[in-house]
């Protein structure tokens, strides 16, 4: 699908098709092309949690609000954050660039992000979020929909995945068959409501 048809179809869908299952292949490409989106000096923060486990699914259900995505989609990834990727071997990130930028880039990360759990925190939401976008898209090229979410208890799903200490939730990407069409759009604001030009 072209890309600018897919930013226009991608809608959120609530009822996906519980029996239809993506094959490895498919869920391999998403991954491949997920991990493919930015991260600011290049951290790759996203850590995609991919709950197969159908008991496991009900239970995160039961803290989300008991929405179906949870348990019907074809594949449900929780994307979380490792808010400490960027003090965890960090030359790996610069590994196949110039030694100069090698030695410039790793202390400058860490005195971006040390001792700033703000900083860390944000930037985790900013990369997780692009991430999302990519699988979305990615997901209706290859012929599913999506919905992106964040209607759960971040602690209690913390809890059943056994995230470590430095990782947190950011939102879940529920993929899968549609069931139903889209309702139409529930109230696009216009282009002339949101942009302004140099200042506010
Ligand atoms: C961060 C985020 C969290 C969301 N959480 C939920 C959710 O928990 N459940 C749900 O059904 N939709 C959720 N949505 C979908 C929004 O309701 C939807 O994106 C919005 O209404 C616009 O519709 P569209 O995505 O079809 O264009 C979420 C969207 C975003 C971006």
């Amino acid at each position: 699908m072209e890309l600018q048809q897919a930013i226009i179809n991608r809608r959120s869908i609530k009822s996906f098709d519980p029996k239809h299952t993506m094959p490895e292949a498919e869920i391999e490409k998403l991954l491949r092309l997920a991990i493919l989106s930015p991260t600011a000096f290049n951290i790759q923060h996203w850590r995609f949690v991919i709950v197969d486990d159908i008991d496991l699914r009900n239970k995160i259900k039961d803290e989300s609000w008991g929405q179906d995505q949870v348990t019907d989609a074809s594949l449900f990834i929780v994307l979380a954050g490792d808010l400490m990727a960027w003090n965890k071997s960090t030359s790996r990130y610069w590994r196949n660039a110039p030694k100069d930028i090698q030695d410039f880039m790793v202390p400058t990360i860490c005195d971006y992000y040390d001792k700033k759990p703000e900083v860390q925190r944000d930037e985790v939401m900013r990369s997780c979020s692009m991430a999302a976008m990519n699988l979305m898209l990615t997901a209706k090229d290859l012929g599913y929909d999506s919905c992106p979410m964040d209607g759960f208890n971040f602690e209690k799903v913390a809890k059943l995945l056994n995230f470590p200490s430095d990782h947190i939730p950011v939102m879940f990407v529920a993929i899968g068959k549609p069931l139903n069409d889209p309702r139409p759009r529930s109230g696009q604001l216009s282009i002339k409501q949101v942009v302004q030009y140099n200042q506010f």
